[in-house]
């Protein structure tokens, strides 16, 4: 069946695209648009040229899939050039949204009308890349300089109205697209062509280039297609169409051929991937969850019940300490009024997100609820009492759900009698921004409430991914290996302050032990000393709990590893510490030493891909690109980067591999020993990304 159609209503030929799911420019597509282009304006009956598309939306970009493979003609920038090279005018009919290539198609065109639902954008910079078919030199000749790097450098689509506002379309259609469009097509015939390519581009200060450069460096912090956008920008301004055309060619190229962007393009796909459960099938329902109770009130549960009340969802929250209780409703109610606060809803939102809240003392008032979340504190007792009591009083289909961060679910599910209802959620802090949800499967969990669980992802904007069930699951058992590293650093000689700022440099959000002072390290000594099944080596987290045992929890005691002012969290350097660092390493007999940046970098993050490695092994994750999607969503793992398992694809496994094995002569096998998915991946010359 053909991508592209062609009909006639009178005087007018429509070009329809179809090619689901979302109308990428595939090589069909671009050939058949070419064609019907070439055709409609050599027809002397045709005086005017609709470019539509069927299904959910106009066209969504360029076809990510054909990235990386060798480019197949006619490239796009030829079609676009060609449309607007129509003697007679052509118009673009967009609903959905118009991205990428495919806003950059109706910016070839001469005239835009849009559904009022509709939006145009630019996104192409969230995959390392710059709008490589003209965006750069049309859109700041169509709505200015400032305004399209604005667009072009957050990716974020604009709605139909303020496209309108800004020029970026030229008329909004109130119900019927089609026949608004033909309507406002005889206009377009009595003005004729307009070719954003003769247009001139308006004034504008050359200061703004470097005052945008500055800007977003501190956000960017070395991604190379946003610089690369400012400078296409800024050759429009400066140089002939065709000048800036080449230009914009260059760096795009340059861009697509970068790690940045296969990463970026990675994480894109990845996170696609990760609704895809083998072994359900995708006709799978899941079941209604319209009321949620959250039990427990603290930091997390607060935070949980706020998500799901902003969701739309009916939220109780229950607590059995009154003054817990309390101190919960309010985090909810303050967490609500920031929302309205940061414009992110309208106050009358707000009071009618709150009529669907309430809270509770006694499981009697849950008993209706269709999910129960319990965010109680990380204590295996405690939490099967929770479940326990759930089980005798939940109605039937429930779906019982734990936040645990790192505790066996089957052990949770075996409290009750209905083990197939049990599942874990485990969300990040803070719950109602982190976007990252682990749901833990458990032996006997029901495959309609995996389903259902990753509905509910979707509604909190969330990533949902599926794991399975170990202590720490995916995230914190990878964790562990990461900060085991940072710790055992510590003790041989490294400042906690040269090795967040080493991985800071390399792209994580944050350093570990900024993160630990930010998490508490109470929480973290806690677990440990629940743990019966620790490495038997006095090295192992030795900083963090010797902190941890003085009080030192981090930012919210004012001391952690680092020290913080009053009311700041600043990490300050503490000699203190390292003086306890110091007293520690020469206890336990450790020579200090100096240690380079790249060690620091492949101790940490080959840690991750060795125990990322053993997951897999064991099944836990069901493809390597899951774990990419949980440290860069739930962990700040640098997205141009793909996730640990994809960066170590991209480097080369025989090379991590050979690595680990040098580490391993150097710092012993208790954590050194390479897994066997790495080893018999470096002797086939393999990827993680190929291992089903
Ligand atoms: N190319 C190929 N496949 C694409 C695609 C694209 N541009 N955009 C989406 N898809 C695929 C997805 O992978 C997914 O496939 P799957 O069902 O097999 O997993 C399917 O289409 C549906 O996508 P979503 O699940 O994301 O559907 P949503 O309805 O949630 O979102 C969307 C739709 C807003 C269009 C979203 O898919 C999106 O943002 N797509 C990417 C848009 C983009 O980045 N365009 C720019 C591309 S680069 C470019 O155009 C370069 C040019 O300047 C030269």
């Amino acid at each position: 069946m053909s991508v592209v159609g062609i009909e006639r209503h009178g005087a007018v030929t429509l070009i329809i695209i179809d090619n689901p799911p979302v109308n990428a420019l595939s090589q069909a597509v671009r050939e058949g648009l070419l064609s019907a282009i070439v055709d409609a304006d050599g027809d002397d009956e045709c005086q005017a040229i609709l470019i539509v598309c069927s299904g959910r939306t106009f066209i969504a970009g360029a076809d990510i899939t054909e990235f990386g493979k060798p480019p197949a003609e006619p490239y796009l920038p030829v079609v676009v050039a060609r449309i607007e090279a129509c003697k007679k005018p052509v118009v673009a009919a967009i609903h959905g949204t118009a991205l990428g290539g495919g806003f950059e198609i109706a910016l070839g065109c001469h005239y835009r009308i849009a559904l009022g639902s509709a939006a145009v954008g630019l996104p192409e910079v969230h995959l390392g890349l710059l709008p490589g078919a003209s965006g750069t030199q049309r859109l700041p000749r169509l709505i200015g300089a400032e305004a399209a790097m604005d667009m072009m450098l957050s990716g974020n689509p604009v709605k139909a109205d303020k496209a309108l506002e800004s020029g970026a379309i030229d008329r909004v259609a109130e119900v019927d697209l089609l026949s608004e469009a033909i309507d406002f097509m005889k206009e377009c015939i009595e003005q004729g062509p307009r070719r954003i390519r003769d247009m001139e581009i308006a004034a504008v200060d050359a200061r703004v280039f470097d005052v945008e450069r500055k800007k977003i460096a501190a956000k960017t912090r070395g991604l190379m297609s946003p610089e690369r956008i400012i400078r296409c920008v800024e050759l429009a301004t400066k140089t002939s169409f065709d000048d800036g055309l080449a230009g914009e060619r260059e760096m795009f190229l340059e861009c697509m051929a970068s790690s940045q962007s296969d990463g970026l393009r990675h994480a894109f796909f990845a996170e696609r991937q990760v609704a895809k459960i083998p072994g359900i099938a995708k006709e799978t329902s899941g079941r209604e969850v319209k009321t949620v109770a959250v039990i427990g009130a603290g930091t997390m549960g607060a935070g949980i019940a706020y998500n799901c009340l902003a969701a739309g969802f009916n939220v109780t929250i229950l607590d059995n300490n009154q003054e817990g209780l309390e101190r919960g409703v309010k985090t909810i109610k303050r967490l609500c009024a920031g929302g309205v606060e940061r414009g992110k809803i309208s106050d009358a939102e707000m009071q009618e997100s709150l009529k669907r809240f309430s809270h509770a003392e006694s499981y009697a008032d849950i008993v209706g609820a269709d999910l129960v979340i319990e965010a109680v504190f990380e204590s295996m007792a405690f939490k099967k009492e929770v479940f326990g009591a759930l089980d005798k009083v939940m109605k039937a289909g429930a779906i019982l759900a734990s936040n645990t961060s790192t505790l066996n679910i089957d052990e949770i599910a075996a409290s009750t009698a209905r083990p197939q209802d049990v599942i874990g959620l485990h969300f990040f802090s803070p719950a109602h921004i982190m976007r990252l949800l682990e749901i833990v499967r458990g032996a006997d969990t029901a495959d309609d409430v995996i389903v259902s669980s990753l509905a509910l992802a979707k509604k909190l904007n969330k990533i949902g991914v599926v794991v399975g069930n170990c202590f720490g699951f995916v995230g914190n058992r990878m964790l562990y290996s990461y900060g085991r590293e940072n710790q055992m650093m510590l003790l041989e000689g490294v400042a906690p302050e040269t090795i967040d700022q080493v991985l800071f440099d390399w792209g994580m959000a944050m350093g570990p032990n900024a993160v630990g002072d930010l998490a508490g390290l109470d929480v973290g000594y806690k677990v440990r000393q629940e743990r019966s099944d620790l490495p038997d080596d006095p090295r192992f987290y030795r900083i963090a709990d010797a902190l941890a045992e003085l009080g030192r929890y981090g930012q919210k005691t004012g001391k952690g590893i680092y020290l913080y002012e009053e009311g700041s969290r600043k990490p300050v350097p503490d000699p203190e510490v390292a003086v306890l660092i110091a007293k520690e390493a020469r206890r336990l007999g450790i020579e200090r030493r100096n240690i380079s940046d790249e060690e620091i970098v492949q101790r940490c993050i080959y840690g991750l891909v060795v125990e990322g490695a053993r997951i897999l092994e064991e099944g836990i994750a069901e493809r390597s690109g899951d774990i990419d999607v949980i440290w860069m969503n739930g962990y700040g793992f640098p997205r141009h980067r793909g996730g640990p398992m994809h960066y170590a694809d991209s480097i080369g496994i025989k090379h991590v591999y050979e690595t680990v094995c040098e580490f391993r002569e150097r710092f012993g096998a208790m954590y050194w020993e390479p897994p066997e998915l790495l080893k018999s991946l470096a002797d086939s010359g393999g990827k993680f990304a190929d291992f089903e």
